[in-house]
């Protein structure tokens, strides 16, 4: 395989394998907004991507897909369970989330963790070119900074934090927390979602490791004796705006939008979640309000309905069995206290779709519950608010998800407080259209301008900038 000049590295490849149409196995770009963002310029990079090809036990060559070299690093079943269930998705993710659910330290989990970084570290280093560019994706993958740059001094390496990096107060409980920062250190640029999210690891830099943190980096002691400077800043994602907002001017998938409506019995207003099912997500919190609403007769179910899309995710993790059980009880004991026979209270559904579809269902929602506990960015406001083109409907964003700091006009909740996320719903239902269209076009321009590909290019300037200094070095 010829050696790249610059290679993403994160857990998952860009594509799954799916069944097809002959019946055997082909491959699929994933539909993630990071693939979309990256794909052209891995294409005019002659890029290589790194990274577990999805399912446990698969082990296979490095191939080619759409202009991408792809590199799949194998996990056996062991491996899924301890590194990927395990320690990225019952220690980090809870921790990292505020610790909405318990996080668990098991030594066996660290241990399988440090080993599949390593490997990952490995993989990347045989196929970058001297002197090449290494993004790394994210907490699954936070000892390969390090990792890499023990291997291979001569390359820029980035690192991008997609979910949120916890006060020092809640990381300290971290049994490796040193290790942890040592590896993340390891890179040129450690990116965050959030301004708060930089300061919090600034701060566990200072109090773990003593080293010192300045605006303009943080200086590294280096084995041997020199020093290194390492940016830790804000590079808040997006999406693809252009692709949605192509997307909601289709005719058919308008006209899908109001097969919907049609679908749910025309209803006044529709409300929709759209969630991983994730405890992170907020979605017990949301079905309480809108329960309560219709409880005490501020709403109704012939006026209106929800929809709650909660896809399928880390189905084998204890803590996401027990909410899909919670929130499946929550959703049938409001159904069937409320419910009709003509009407639905929720219409709820565990599944996936297409994003053509979620742009038909953006379309036919008039509010937008993002009620996040705690949430890195939440891309879903963002894509909610680039389909509205009618500059029409009301998005209703919890103060704990990244979006937030942005989308400065959304109507702002703390999603603990069910008493306020109550009127704020109310408030949603009956805002006037010149107020939704003040708010919303508000929102637009932010989304507009900062898509993702201003994301990916400010965070490559900034790695190329962090390259130009190192060359400057005597
Ligand atoms: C979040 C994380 C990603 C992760 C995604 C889906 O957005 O930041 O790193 O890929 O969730 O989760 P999964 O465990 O299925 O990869």
């Amino acid at each position: 395989m010829p050696q790249a000049e610059l290679v993403v590295v994160a857990n998952r490849l860009p594509v799954d394998r799916v069944e097809g149409a002959t019946g055997d196995d082909v491959w699929r770009r994933s539909p993630g907004g990071l693939v979309t963002a990256l794909e052209p310029l891995m294409r005019r990079e002659d890029g290589a991507w790194v990274g577990w090809p999805g399912q446990a036990g698969l082990d296979i060559e490095p191939f080619d897909f759409e202009g991408t070299h792809l590199v799949p690093v194998p996990l056996s079943e062991e491996e899924v369970q301890l590194y990927y269930e395990g320690f990225s998705n019952d220690t980090i993710w809870p921790l990292y989330h505020d610790v909405i659910a318990e996080p668990r330290y098991r030594r066996v989990w660290w241990d399988a963790y440090v080993k599949v970084n390593r490997r990952f570290a490995e993989a990347t280093a045989s196929v970058t070119a001297e002197g090449g560019t290494v993004w790394v994706q994210d907490y699954q993958l936070q000892l390969v900074p390090r990792m890499l740059r023990d291997l291979r001094p001569d390359l820029t390496i980035g690192y991008f934090h997609h979910i949120p990096f916890p006060a020092y107060g809640l990381f300290s409980q971290l049994p490796w927390r040193r290790q942890v920062l040592e590896g993340l250190l390891g890179a040129d640029v450690v990116g965050f979602q959030r301004v708060a999210d930089a300061g919090n690891f600034a701060r566990a830099i200072r109090r773990q490791l003593r080293y010192v943190t300045k605006a303009s980096g943080i200086t590294v002691p280096e084995r041997d004796g020199e020093t290194r400077n390492v940016l830790a800043k804000a590079f808040p994602i997006s999406i693809d705006t252009a692709s949605y907002v192509e997307l909601a001017q289709r005719a058919d998938v308008r006209a899908r939008a109001a097969e919907i409506r049609e679908s749910l019995g025309n209803p006044s207003k529709i409300l929709l979640g759209v969630d991983r099912l994730d405890y992170t997500k907020g979605i017990r919190h949301r079905l309480k309000a809108f329960g309560e609403l219709l409880e005490d007769g501020r709403l109704s179910v012939e006026d209106v309905t929800l929809v709650q899309v909660a896809s399928p995710s880390r189905e084998r993790v204890e803590a996401y069995v027990q909410l899909r059980d919670e929130i499946e009880l929550m959703v049938s004991r409001i159904g069937g206290d409320r419910d009709t026979m003509d009407h639905t209270a929720i219409r709820y559904l565990h599944q996936g779709y297409p994003r053509e579809e979620m742009v038909a269902l953006f379309l036919a929602a008039d509010v937008m519950l993002v009620t996040a506990l705690r949430d890195g960015m939440n891309l879903v406001a963002k894509e909610y608010v680039a389909t509205r083109t009618d500059n029409r409907g009301v998005l209703i964003l919890s103060e704990f998800a990244g979006a937030a700091d942005e989308l400065g006009t959304a109507l702002r909740i703390n999603p603990h407080d069910i008493d306020a996320l109550k009127d704020t719903i109310v408030r949603a239902v009956e805002m006037p259209p010149a107020e939704q269209g003040r708010r919303m076009r508000a929102m637009r321009r932010k989304v507009i301008e900062n898509d993702v590909h201003a994301w990916s290019s400010s965070f490559l300037d900034a790695l190329a900038n962090a390259r130009a200094h190192k060359d400057d070095e005597p």
